[in-house]
């Protein structure tokens, strides 16, 4: 969690800027390549090239909460694993930070659909588990873990195993462990899909006080208008396969108190809902 920034304005201008992800004309074919002989060259070419990703260009300053939304099947978890560095794209360029993204790297946190805790460690080793690897002293490490399990509520499970926690808190967990390194950006696919209503809206609330509280430029993968209305201050609709931006528009909804009864909120929940249905046809 970055601590509160002291810094002069403008050299946390050039900071966020540089925080920025940039998509230039993204596109990415899935098994477009054919790989050459041998009995795995073989299997692959049965494949047909699916286009997942077609001329996606956006811009996205630091600090913003970017939700994407669209079809199953659109292209969400492909955008994100491009910008998390878990694949490249076929054409085109994505930065952060200025820079090519060339593979995985701790400025880049991810949260996924299951937890994906490593089930024999405890709730405070799974969130410790970046830092050891990155070398910070035991001290360090506890320091961190403490600030974080407080952040997401789990300071009274710190010693427990993920098996005997709830799926939500097993989501917390999550967002902790991915927080723990320090990351600029948090990438999130369809985090809370797998949660009851009642959960899923209070991760929702916690998300959007992690997000003003830590400063991390989030972007948000999901199939819910309402949770990508609810959440973005920035919405990002795509098209059915191959994914285009159909629709990009700000919001200051997430500012709000309780976006669910602000006066914009069933205007804007309709427009993005019209756009992904105008597009999923
Ligand atoms: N590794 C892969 N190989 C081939 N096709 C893939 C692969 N991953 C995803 N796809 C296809 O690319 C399209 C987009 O997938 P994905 O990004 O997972 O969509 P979403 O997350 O929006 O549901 C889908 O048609 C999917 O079947
Ligand atoms: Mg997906």
């Amino acid at each position: 969690m970055p601590s509160p920034d002291e810094r002069a304005p403008d050299e946390r201008a050039a900071d966020e800027r540089a925080a920025a992800v940039s998509l230039r004309e993204v596109s990415l074919t899935y098994g477009g390549k054919r790989r050459g002989g041998g009995v795995f060259g073989r299997a692959f070419k049965s494949a047909d090239p699916v286009d997942a990703l077609r001329d996606v260009d956006a811009d996205i300053p630091g600090g913003e909460f970017v939700t994407i939304v669209g079809p199953s099947g659109c292209g969400k978890s492909t955008l994100l694993r491009l910008v998390a560095g878990f694949a490249r794209p076929t054409g085109g360029e994505v930065a952060v930070a200025g820079a090519p993204v060339t593979g995985p790297g701790p400025d880049r946190g991810v949260v996924f659909q299951q937890p994906r805790l490593f089930p024999w460690l405890t709730v405070r080793r799974n969130v410790e588990f970046g830092l050891r690897t990155a070398g910070a002293s035991a001290a360090e490490r506890r320091a961190r873990s403490d600030e974080l399990l407080d952040l997401v509520g789990l300071s009274d499970s710190a010693g427990r195993l993920p098996h005997e926690l709830s799926g939500g808190m097993q989501q917390r967990a999550a967002i902790a462990r991915a927080l723990a390194p320090g990351p600029r950006i948090l990438l999130m696919d369809e985090p809370f899909a797998a949660l009851d209503a009642l959960t899923r809206e209070r991760l929702q609330e916690e998300l959007r006080r992690i997000w003003r509280r830590t400063g991390t430029t989030i972007l948000f993968v999901t199939h819910s208008v309402d949770e990508a209305v609810f959440l973005g201050t920035r919405i990002i609709a795509l098209s059915r396969r191959p994914g285009r931006i159909v629709l990009d528009e700000t919001s200051t909804l997430p500012g709000e108190d309780d976006p669910h009864t602000h006066p914009d909120f069933p205007g804007r929940r309709e427009r993005v809902a019209a756009t992904v249905r105008a597009a999923a046809a």
